[in-house]
């Protein structure tokens, strides 16, 4: 038996990974899937779709609500995914965690619970320029209500933050700053720490959209010190319709509900009704309990391959990839930040993106064109739309090569 020494990391075994994504494995217009559209949803490793399977075979319930053993097993299951996750971001309780149904939802309960009750007239919310609807048109909707400007942070022709920019505004008037952490259209890693001391300095609350942070990289929210972190589920190999915020406790505590209903109560009287303590507070009527306890499968896989390993791993692919994909003539990259995540959006001269998306398909290739909810980013590129490859840590150096062949051959066909 040949044995390792144990300062030598195992090496990654990208095929054994694969082997545990069944979807994988399958054809598309006659040739085997490459799935590069990680970006926009991730495919799920067995564990998760036997969790969700299990559950409704075995022991589905209502959570919270039965004494019967089904309803404490649901429980059980549904909130051990409420540990994990609060283990997985490093968030010092796991009461800190509000389940939510993605990204979208949480950035919305922030934005209606603890938000709107604070803001006056003539108050400022400051977003940067790579920011996914999700963190513009929540506070736009709330713009509108209250009479509060949206202050935007720009960015280089690299795509990367220009940070000094982004702090000169954060003045008195701003009453919440937000930034992706991971562009989903250009793949830059924000400085989050260093924005968050910037804020934190000025009494400004951080709101971070982590949605492509989740699935690639380590996150602790204590290093980055940022105050609230939106996630969604799908991305990170779990189900759609799970996703979480997680926020500090002080702020969760002063925070109203935003929904009403079942499961959020204390005592419900006509004469007036209080509330359940965060985070049950905020998670109104039944959740997707199935998909919520697939996610704590999902992160019991991820934690199993390892995130360090995951992001060297991506790193290494995209760095391959950008090589490669350099060498083609008249193909351009959009997102060249020197803290980058395995994202890649790009247009080849005189194509149109659905072209490309198109043409790719038929070779079996998924990635996906058009603004990728980036309306404002793709105007201050001046196009459209971009197509993009979005790796995830199952994706292989041949299915690199395959891609960039397709794309030569894609070229011809639109030249
Ligand atoms: C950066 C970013 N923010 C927010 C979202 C919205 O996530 P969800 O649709 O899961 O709520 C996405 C999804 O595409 C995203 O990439």
């Amino acid at each position: 038996m040949s044995a390792r020494p144990n300062d030598l990391p195992a090496p990654f075994d990208v095929e054994r990974i694969r082997a545990d994504f069944p979807l994988l494995s399958r054809t598309v217009n006659g040739k085997p899937l490459i799935y590069f559209d990680n970006a926009n949803t991730s495919q799920k490793p067995r564990a998760v779709i036997e969790a969700v399977d299990d559950f409704y075979r075995r022991f589905n319930a209502n959570v919270s609500r039965a004494v019967h053993t089904l309803g404490e097993e649901a429980t059980t299951a549904y909130e051990a995914t409420r540990d994990k996750l609060a283990r997985f971001i490093n968030a010092p309780s796991r009461d800190e965690i509000v389940f939510t149904s993605g990204t979208t939802q949480a950035i919305n309960l922030v934005a209606y619970s603890y938000l709107l009750p604070r803001l006056q007239p003539g108050d400022e919310i400051v977003v940067t320029t790579m920011e996914h609807h999700a963190n513009i048109v929540p506070w736009q909707l709330l713009g509108d209500r209250v009479g509060v400007k949206l202050k935007v942070a720009p960015i280089t022709e690299k795509g990367e933050l220009i940070v000094e920019k982004f702090v000169d505004l954060l003045t008195p008037r701003v009453k919440l700053a937000g930034v992706v952490h991971v562009s989903n259209v250009l793949g830059t890693i924000n400085p989050v720490a260093e924005l968050a001391r910037a804020a934190r300095k000025r009494g400004i609350p951080l709101l971070v959209d982590g949605s492509q942070a989740l699935p690639h990289m380590p996150v602790d929210v204590r290093a980055l010190g940022c105050d609230f972190y939106a996630m969604t589920g799908h991305k990170m190999f779990g189900p759609t319709g799970t996703g979480a915020l997680w926020a500090r406790k002080e702020l969760l505590r002063d925070m109203p509900p935003f929904f009403g209903g079942g499961e959020m109560i204390r005592e419900v009287r006509f004469d007036g009704t209080t509330y359940a303590d965060p985070p049950h507070r905020f998670e109104a009527g039944t959740p997707n309990i199935a998909g919520f306890i697939g996610l704590g499968a999902a992160i019991d896989y991820m934690n199993s391959v390892g995130r360090e390993r995951i992001a060297a791993w991506e790193r290494e692919l995209l760095d391959y990839a950008t090589a490669a994909l350099k060498t083609v003539p008249g193909l351009r990259i959009f997102g060249e930040a020197e803290h980058k995540a395995a994202v890649i959006s790009f247009l080849i001269d005189g194509a149109h993106a659905h072209d490309l998306a198109t043409l790719l398909d038929h070779e079996g290739i998924a990635v996906r064109s058009g603004h990728h909810c980036a309306h404002p980013l793709m105007q201050f590129y001046g196009v459209p739309a971009t197509a993009r490859a979005s790796l995830a840590f199952y994706n292989t150096r041949e299915e690199v090569d395959r891609f960039v062949e397709a794309i030569g051959k894609v070229r011809k066909l639109l030249a």
